[in-house]
């Protein structure tokens, strides 16, 4: 496609449709079934982490991140879903939107992220496998998929333990 202009939004209650109809299309019905779905279950995401990709006045991509606590308190995100419309594939909109997120939470202090999907995607923006048995998810996950990263050095040392969704502190 010649001359894509892209633009970065931070998402709006407005966007709801539209990337609910991202997800149905990319997950089908199966995704409120999937373990990451449920770490979202009831939790909001963290809107000032969670941005859409825009062309011309069509939304062609979103990311979403939600709060989870690890083990005895930790705080951590959950990265996900990233979604692009399959048109707009392999332009570099998942990575616009991937390194505007974590550079978002990063300004904002947040220290560990984790997300599960297909490692040899997410790791060029720095996630690796969760060792297993580390971290317990409220559901079967493929080991191989359940990726972290450090948003600052050192903070997965010593974290472990069950994940769960956490609500935000109004
Ligand atoms: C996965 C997804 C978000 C990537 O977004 P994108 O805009 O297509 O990706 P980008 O343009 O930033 O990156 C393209 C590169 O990633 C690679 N890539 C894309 N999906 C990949 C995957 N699942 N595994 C490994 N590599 C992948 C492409 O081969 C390409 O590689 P190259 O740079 O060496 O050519 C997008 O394809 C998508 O929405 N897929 C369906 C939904 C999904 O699976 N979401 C993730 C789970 S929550």
């Amino acid at each position: 496609m010649p001359d894509l202009t892209l633009d970065l939004h931070p998402e709006s209650a407005a966007d709801a449709p539209a990337i609910d109809r991202l997800h149905e299309r990319a997950f089908g019905p199966g995704r409120f079934a999937r373990t990451a779905f449920r770490l979202r279950e009831g939790v909001p995401p963290l809107l000032d982490l969670c941005f859409t990709a825009r062309v011309g006045t069509l939304l062609v991509g979103s990311i979403r991140l939600s709060p989870v606590v690890i083990g005895a308190g930790t705080p951590g995100i959950l990265l996900g879903p990233i979604t692009i419309d399959p048109a707009f594939q392999s332009r570099g909109i998942g990575g616009a939107l991937m390194r505007r997120s974590m550079d978002a939470a990063r300004a904002k202090s947040h220290q560990l992220v984790i997300l599960v999907g297909d490692a040899p995607y997410y790791q060029r923006f720095g996630f690796a496998v969760v060792p297993p048995g580390r971290l317990v998810l409220p559901g079967p996950v493929d080991p191989g998929r359940f990726l972290y990263a450090e948003l600052q050095p050192g903070s997965f040392e010593g974290v472990s333990g069950p994940v769960r969704g956490a609500r935000v502190a109004a």
